[in-house]
């Protein structure tokens, strides 16, 4: 394992500040709090539970919306199925596009490093995937027509997996999943619950890494979540 020294200066070498290390709850972290609203989120166009590898040729295949068009190819999930933890980002950007994984560009290097932090790994325990499987073009924020079109794969995939928890980033993954428009900030500090074909599926919202990297000074909520994250029992 890297020394916490080398592991610092790649930290910092990267510009988001001191290395990640698992410390005791502190006074800032809120846990064992369960939000009580906002929980519906839609499963409306659902099929039957499907296998994770039929999903993944349906969303290969999909044309539901404008994306199709200029997208190299979809972007469906990396990790372990039916992992504990499972992951659940925005949409693919340009290097995400071309590798056809979900966060392999930079704030996918930084989520991989929080997840270390906290003994996940997209190798060991944690499957990623996103609200939208297809690159926005210039890097756009996806939008409403195009999350509508794509969420039941996502809704899908989270019923396949049955995480023990889920990690939603930014706030596409938390607003669809959770069905709400309320701003990361609020969100943050909770349990929450994504219902599923009668099952409520612990969540825990947090900043987008690539938010992380324009705003480093919120790293400490960040790791506030990933504290509360790791209370869920998924290491
Ligand atoms: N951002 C995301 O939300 N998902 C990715 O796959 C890459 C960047």
């Amino acid at each position: 394992m890297t020394s916490t020294r080398s592991k610092a200066d790649l930290f910092n070498a990267m510009g988001i500040g001191p290395v990640w290390e698992l410390r005791e709850q502190d006074s800032l972290s809120k846990s064992g709090s369960v939000a009580t609203e906002d929980r519906e989120a839609s499963e409306a166009n659902l099929p039957d539970a499907l296998s994770l590898e039929s999903l993944r040729e349906m969303v290969a295949a999909c044309r539901k919306c404008g994306l199709c068009e200029t997208r190299k190819q979809t972007v469906f999930a990396d990790g372990i199925p039916h992992a504990p933890l499972m992951v659940v980002g925005e949409g693919p950007g340009v290097e995400e596009d071309a590798s056809g994984l979900p966060f392999v560009g930079k704030s996918g290097q930084l989520l991989d490093r929080m997840l270390k932090a906290i003994g996940a790994s997209r190798t060991s325990n944690t499957y990623i995937a996103n609200v939208v499987k297809c690159h926005p073009p210039g890097n756009r924020n996806p939008e409403q027509a195009e999350i509508e079109q794509c969420s039941p794969y996502l809704l899908q995939q989270i019923k396949a997996n049955q995480p023990k928890v889920l990690l939603l980033v930014g706030r596409f993954a938390i607003q669809t999943l959770l069905n709400t428009k309320k701003p990361v900030g609020e969100l943050r500090g909770v349990v929450h619950q994504v219902p599923l074909d009668g099952l409520d599926i612990p969540a825990v919202v947090t900043y987008h890494p690539a938010y992380l990297l324009r705003r480093p000074e919120e790293k400490s909520k960040v790791w506030d979540d990933l504290l509360l994250l790791k209370q869920q029992g998924i290491v």
